[in-house]
């Protein structure tokens, strides 16, 4: 698989949105459990891209297999605040594309102007949580109880990256 990583415009809209209900109906990873309507996923890609906040796709071809988001937080406190999201379809999982991805959503973050972009990854996500450390998100709690799935409890932990003073912009 020989793909690209580009940010997310209007085309790949509908690709992205069968990539989501791909990743959420194995019900390991993310909070959802299936995609929501097109049209809700629709309005939230365009939120994130309209105000500038980072949304990247990994295309193979003209096929999204892949993306991460930084999304906006609610609240004028926490303005400098984004939260990620991230994933691959299973195929496309173990090639670096995830590094990849969440390397552009980092670069774009804090070149948006955002200090602290924060997380939660459930505690039996190994994969997902190696390589957030290995691009330096510390943990910061764990959040007990966080998800139900088919009835069972699951812990997360809550991780951050801080945008650190050498990488300021401004
Ligand atoms: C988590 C995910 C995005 C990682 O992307 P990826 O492209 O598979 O990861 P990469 O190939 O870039 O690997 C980066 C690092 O991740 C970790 N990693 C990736 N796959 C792994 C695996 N199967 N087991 C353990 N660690 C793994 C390693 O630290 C790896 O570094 P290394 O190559 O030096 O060993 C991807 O596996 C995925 O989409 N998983 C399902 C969805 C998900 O978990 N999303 C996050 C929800 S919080």
């Amino acid at each position: 698989m020989n793909c690209t990583v580009e940010p997310t415009a209007e085309p790949h809209f509908e690709s992205l949105h069968r990539a989501l209900d791909i990743v959420a109906r194995e019900k390991k990873y993310l909070a959802l459990t299936q995609a929501p309507p097109l049209a809700k996923s629709i309005d939230f890609y365009r939120g994130v891209i309209s105000s500038d906040f980072p949304h990247f796709v990994a295309l193979d071809g003209d096929r999204v297999v892949g993306w991460c988001d930084v999304s906006p937080v609610f609240g004028h406190s926490r303005q400098h605040v984004g939260v990620l999201g991230i994933a691959l379809v299973p195929e496309a999982r173990g090639l670096g594309l995830g590094t990849r991805l969440l390397q552009a959503a980092i670069g774009k973050s804090w070149e948006r102007g955002l200090t602290r972009i924060e997380l939660s990854v459930r505690a039996d996500n190994a994969p997902a949580r190696m390589l957030y450390e290995r691009l330096g998100f510390e943990h910061e709690g764990l959040l007990r109880r966080a998800v139900r799935i088919d009835g069972a409890y699951l812990d997360c932990h809550a991780m951050a990256l801080l945008r650190q003073p050498e990488q300021a912009l401004d």
